[in-house]
């Protein structure tokens, strides 16, 4: 027989993974694990526990404890216990926990690897060629950071204590991304795992003792989504990091809005995987399934909408048609398995609902005539086509090995689709032409996308949504900011807000009044929309008044409706978005120049509420911040990534999109162009409602505005009640980011108003900052609000 019908032939024989060393483990630990709570085992504190199963055989592996609100007030304590003395260390002290950590890991990488597929049901491939290496390589890369912390994160601390909840489908994994980052920055951490897959986080805490972690600084309670509950809403907790579902990543949000805990969100997706004419078939085939039957398709970023130029639809269904003849589905131990078990039969139930859905909204289904196991929770691979963009299988994370196949004609209509869905996690491109693949993933709303690869994992490359796939990034080094403030931010006092102070005799409001007995021409404040003076829709204005009573003007109402116009014209501003980064530059300098010229006038219409000397200090602040983000606007600028692989990845720093910003109150002039200079500086558009003391500012800044070359819509401006206004931008879907400068009830009504579309919410959490400081109130802590990493992972080599 010849090599070639050898390869026809022949047939898998099993190659089971040996389970024992695993079990023996779980045999020492007599099968039942309390919480680690202080660098020791405990039993609950209301002696509950419950079964964690193998979803391959639904037999039951061990039991854990289910953790209480007493459980969680325990760790949280013993984390601030160990607080102090972990961040007193000296970097390089940490640096040499997390990098025992790291060989701790490779140490028992086998055992982890055969942990992790019994609890979890995914193939041992994975565990043991992607997952643990991938552990090991985060606590690796970041006890780098931690060596390197004081150096490349000067002015930044530590938040504090952390909860950190993960989900089910990378336990270990997702454990790493956050411990790794937590404990290089400084944290405490109290870590809940998902209640299907506990094992390889107790495993892990074995590992912190197995070091000598000092006590208290990982902590680990296990429990369900009520003991997530009880960690979000723990007083003494300073960050929440969280990955799983867009739902519960919603009520986190909720959850936390009254407090000043800081939170990042990885949740859903529904990643296209987009396949070009030119591209080369095989290799995006071969792409596919990794994209969607990886780990089941129980993947956040799972390229789970196959988009296909219409040219190439039938030979590549064709081919994937072929190549899901061959997958092997079974026993996730044997390493000749493609596709394990299915987490639980919630979830298995739940994929069968929403394919049935999609076939009942037109959908042909598909699934290879391959063998299925008898026992064991397992779905078969599946190919939706004819799916159309709005049925449920197009728009909903069914978390399974089901692919919904869709086609497109032109590259326009390609990313028109790819964008169709609320999400915006990742995305893949295939075409052998660099430049449309390079087109195409610069326009797509993701945080990470693949061309021509798929899947790419590295510590040094951050991952993280778009929309509501939620924010903030784990890896790389806005990785670590996600666990840092800077160290004035966390110091500084309670803002209360202050009448501005007179510091002189109220100055002539117009020449007219003192020159002549004519009345004074009235200069009437509009709202600025879409580059225009605007009436109020409402047809109100209300008066402005200086601390000592006296009537300064009439600002207009604005209302729901001005909103709406603003948001309409900030969208339709797309001349902003695309003007190369010195043009920005440009407009923001002339902005500069303009008020310069125009300061005496300026200054004498502000002094009547602040002062002269305030005037005239916020007029000079103003001119220099306006300087100092033109010239960021051409400086704030990616990195390029070298993962261990045969690639680049290009993090490139891309606007948010339309910010609302309710700017702050204290200096009604410099206040307005800190916020919203930064946002503009980096390509986004703003709507911006001005400090209630002052808001005829607004005359003075949209006559700035339209002698300076400032595109219509780019800044939108409304006057108005801000509690009013600032319900209606946290409610809108059309804005993307909303930035809020105000006391500490305001902060929390905009933190809480704006989980419709998960928008990312930047507030000073009610402290006071100071305005004509520079180092608290311009630069990067800024410019990293206004901005959002979209990695693109771009192979080399033949
Ligand atoms: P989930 O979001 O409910 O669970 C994730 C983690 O959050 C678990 O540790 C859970 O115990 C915890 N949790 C649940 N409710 C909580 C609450 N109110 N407060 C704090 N923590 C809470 O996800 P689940 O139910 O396991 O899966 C449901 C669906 O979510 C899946 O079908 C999938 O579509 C999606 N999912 C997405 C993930 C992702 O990485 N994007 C991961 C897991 C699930």
């Amino acid at each position: 027989m010849s090599i070639v019908e050898k390869f026809v032939t022949m047939d898998y024989g099993p190659a089971p993974e040996d389970p024992r060393e695993a079990l023996a483990w779980l045999d020492r630990h007599k099968r039942r694990f309390g919480h680690f709570i202080n660098g020791a085992w405990q039993a609950p504190l209301h002696a509950k526990y419950f079964d964690t199963t193998d979803p391959s055989t639904i037999e039951k592996l061990a039991e854990v404890a289910q953790g209480s609100p007493a459980d969680i007030d325990a760790a949280v304590k013993s984390a601030r216990s160990a607080l102090p003395a972990w961040q007193f260390l000296t970097p390089h002290a940490r640096a040499r926990y997390l990098y025992a950590l790291a060989r701790q890991v490779q140490k028992h990488s086998r055992r982890l690897a055969v942990l992790e597929t019994l609890d979890n049901g995914k193939p041992i491939r994975e565990s043991r060629d992607i997952d643990i290496p991938l552990v090991a390589r985060h606590f690796y890369y970041h006890a780098g950071w931690a060596q390197l912390l004081a150096q490349e994160f000067p002015g930044c601390e530590a938040c504090g204590v952390v909860g950190q909840i993960i989900p089910w489908n990378f336990p270990l994994l997702m454990l790493a991304w956050k411990i790794a980052p937590a404990l290089a920055t400084g944290n405490t951490v109290v870590l809940k795992p998902a209640e299907f897959t506990p094992l390889t986080a107790l495993a892990f805490a074995e590992i912190c003792q197995e070091i000598d972690l000092p006590a208290g600084v990982v902590n680990i309670v296990t429990g369900d989504g009520s003991t997530g509950e009880a960690l979000v809403a723990h007083p003494d907790v300073d960050k929440i990091a969280f990955t799983g579902s867009t739902e519960v990543g919603r009520a986190i949000r909720k959850a936390t809005a009254h407090s000043r805990k800081k939170l990042s969100l990885e949740l859903g997706g529904k990643s296209p995987f987009i396949i070009f004419e030119d591209a080369d078939l095989d290799s995006a085939v071969e792409g596919l399934v990794d994209g969607i039957w990886f780990n089941q398709g129980q993947v956040c970023c799972a390229g789970s909408r196959l988009l296909m130029q219409e040219g190439i639809a039938e030979p590549l269904i064709a081919k994937v048609c072929d190549r899901m003849n061959t997958l092997r589905v079974g026993p996730p131990l044997d390493k000749a398995i493609d596709i394990g078990a299915i987490i639980a039969r919630v979830q298995l139930d739940r994929i069968q609902r929403l394919v049935d859905q999609g076939v009942a909204e037109g959908a042909t289904c598909w699934q290879p005539s391959i063998p299925m196991p008898s026992r064991g929770l397992y779905f078969p691979p599946t190919l939706l086509s004819n799916v159309h963009p709005t049925s449920i299988v197009a728009q909903q994370e069914i978390f399974g090995p089901v692919l919904a196949a869709m086609t497109f004609r032109t590259p326009t209509e390609a990313v028109e689709l790819a964008n169709n869905t609320v999400y915006g996690l990742a995305a893949c491109v295939w075409s052998e032409s660099v430049n449309v693949s390079l087109h195409v993933a610069a326009k797509l709303k993701a945080g990470v996308v693949w061309v021509n690869c798929t899947n790419l994992f590295d510590a040094s490359c951050g991952f993280g949504g778009y929309r509501e796939s939620g924010y903030g990034r784990e890896g790389g080094r806005e990785g670590l900011l996600e666990y840092l403030e800077p160290t004035w931010f966390k110091n500084a006092p309670q803002l209360h807000p202050r009448p501005l102070a007179i510091d002189q005799p109220p100055p002539q409001l117009t020449e007219a009044m003192s020159e002549s007995s004519t009345p004074p021409i009235d200069r009437t404040v509009k709202l600025f929309i879409a580059g225009k003076q605007a009436r109020p829709d409402s047809g109100y204005s209300t008066e402005v008044r200086a601390a000592d009573g006296r009537l300064l003007g009439e600002a207009p109402l604005g209302n729901r409706k001005d909103i709406r116009n603003a948001v309409e014209a900030a969208r339709k501003a797309t001349s902003w978005v695309k003007a190369t980064a010195h043009n920005r530059a440009q407009v923001l300098y002339y902005i500069a120049e303009n008020l310069s010229q125009r300061r005496e006038e300026i200054a004498t219409r502000l002094s009547a509420v602040g002062g002269k000397q305030q005037a005239e200090s916020e007029i000079n602040a103003s001119v220099e911040r306006i300087f100092s983000y033109a010239a960021w606007a051409d400086k704030y600028e990616g990195a390029i990534h070298n993962p261990p692989f045969r690639n680049v990845t290009l993090a490139m720093q891309e606007p948010i999109g339309t910010i609302g910003i309710l700017c702050p109150a204290e200096a009604p002039l410099l206040g307005f162009l800190s916020a919203v200079m930064p946002a503009i500086a980096v390509g986004n558009t703003v709507i911006a409602v001005p400090s209630e003391i002052y808001p005829l500012i607004t005359a003075d800044l949209y006559q700035l505005f339209e002698t300076s070359d400032l595109p219509a819509g780019a800044v939108n401006i409304v006057t108005g009640r801000p509690a009013e206004l600032l319900k209606t931008l946290a409610e809108h879907d059309d804005i993307d980011a909303l930035w809020c400068f105000a006391d500490t009830p305001t902060c929390a009504t905009a933190k809480s108003l704006s989980i419709g579309n998960l928008k990312q919410v930047f507030t000073n959490e009610g402290r006071h900052i100071d305005w004509f400081n520079p180092t608290q109130s311009e630069g990067r802590f800024f410019l990293q609000h206004a901005t959002q990493i979209k990695n693109i992972w771009v192979p080399y080599g033949e």
